[in-house]
């Protein structure tokens, strides 16, 4: 499939609606995805990135249906990750002459996948460019956004901005321009995609967003490496990474546990009465991390301005659903939030004290020592749980 995107841009990726799993099994993909790849006629031909290398053939076939492998001049590789890069190497082999122009941590990441030994490698950074017949294309490297190989590309003419992962979303969309997704979901996948991959480098994303917005007025479309091109919305999803970028959070706590007999799964509901009794207006959720989709906690927890964590204690530790999803928020850096640890436990009062320091090291502010009940918690102790609710919703409201 081919879709024109303006007189001298096309997309000619690949549309993948059955893909429910991305990074391996770490991230979920409900709403299927897709692999945009373009290609620029303008004296030079140039093709931005390719697909995953399962859909090489298709790729490649649905390329040469409109040239010839020999009049493709210049290939651009934005960043290396193989759901990018996959079909270069059958790309390369029939674009004998073709250079590939990309950063110079990307030559690295070709090198490292591939066999790349005798690709013609073009190396440009920040500001470098390519000549067309009526207009150019500038580069704008983007380094740790989300790989230090990362750039982008602007086409200056057509006022196309080409962003590799930034402002991506896993979403297949038949159509492709942002107008015909369904908003709603392409909201939420925008958000997921950002939380799950791109918030540890917020900074980096912080000033680069401040250079997009300099050339914000010379910007028509924008096409990132996975979902829907932003065109009606282009202005709404810069604003979004300004925002997510910023210590982001929305009216929410999130309440998250995993339980082996239903008493920390008590202990869960009484601190949510306890938040709600202090403040009616706030969104409460409750999230069993072992049923539920760890993106999507991921992404909730994104949206949250406190976050309060519960475990049984098991092995002086905790329960592997918990566990994992600490390990992960450490790595993700979500930046000023609240946390709070809680638990029940038989003879050794451990979880809510281990759920504490993992959710400091990650970088929440933690409210309190963490909420402990003995065996099933009784009516004193589920009034404790609402306490505990009130002291945190009261701490976070002073602040
Ligand atoms: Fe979509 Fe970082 O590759």
């Amino acid at each position: 499939m081919t879709i024109k995107l303006t007189d001298k841009v096309s997309w000619i990726g690949k549309i993948d609606w059955a893909l429910d799993n991305f990074h391996g099994e770490q991230l979920s993909t409900d709403n299927g995805s897709s692999y945009n790849a373009y290609l620029i006629r303008d004296g030079k031909n140039i093709i931005i990135d390719t697909v995953y290398a399962p859909f090489t053939r298709e790729f490649l076939d649905n390329l040469f249906s409109q040239i010839k492998p020999e009049e493709i001049d210049i290939i651009i590789s934005l960043h290396g990750e193989p759901d990018h890069s996959g079909a270069l190497p059958e790309l390369i082999k029939q674009c004998r002459d073709a250079e590939i122009y990309c950063t110079a941590n990307g030559v690295k990441s070709l090198q490292g996948y591939y066999d790349a030994g005798d690709w013609k490698f073009n190396i440009v950074k920040s500001g470098d460019s390519i000549k067309l017949d009526s207009q150019k294309i500038e580069f704008i490297e983007a380094n740790m956004l989300h790989w230090p190989d990362t750039m982008m590309a602007y086409l200056d003419g057509d006022k196309v901005l080409f962003s590799s992962d930034v402002f991506g979303q896993h979403l297949a969309a038949s159509r492709l321009f942002d107008n015909s997704a369904d908003k709603a979901i392409l909201d939420y996948e925008s958000m997921k995609y950002y939380a799950n991959i791109i918030s540890p480098f917020a900074k980096k994303v912080a000033s680069k967003i401040k250079e997009i917005k300099e050339i914000q007025d010379k910007i028509n479309i924008i096409c990132p490496a996975h979902g829907v091109i932003w065109k009606e919305y282009k202005d709404e999803i810069i604003e979004k990474y300004s925002k997510w970028s910023d210590k982001y959070s929305e009216n929410q706590i999130t309440i998250v546990y995993d339980s082996m007999y239903g008493s920390t799964a008590m202990m869960a509901e009484a601190i949510a009465d306890g938040i709600i009794d202090i403040n009616s207006d706030i969104t409460v959720k409750i999230i069993n991390s072992s049923s539920t989709d760890s993106s999507d906690i991921v992404t909730e927890i994104f949206k949250s301005s406190g976050v309060i964590v519960g475990s049984p204690t098991i092995n002086k530790g905790m329960l592997n659903s918990i566990a994992a999803l600490l390990e992960e928020l450490k790595g993700l850096k979500f930046s000023g939030k609240h946390g709070a640890g809680f638990g029940s436990y038989g003879w050794a009062p451990m979880a809510h004290k281990k759920i504490n320091e993992s959710l400091e090291k990650a970088g929440f502010e933690i409210i309190g020592k963490g909420l402990k009940a003995y065996w099933k918690p009784d009516n004193d102790e589920l009034s404790e749980c609402k306490e505990f609710g009130k002291e945190f919703i009261n701490s976070i409201m002073e602040q």
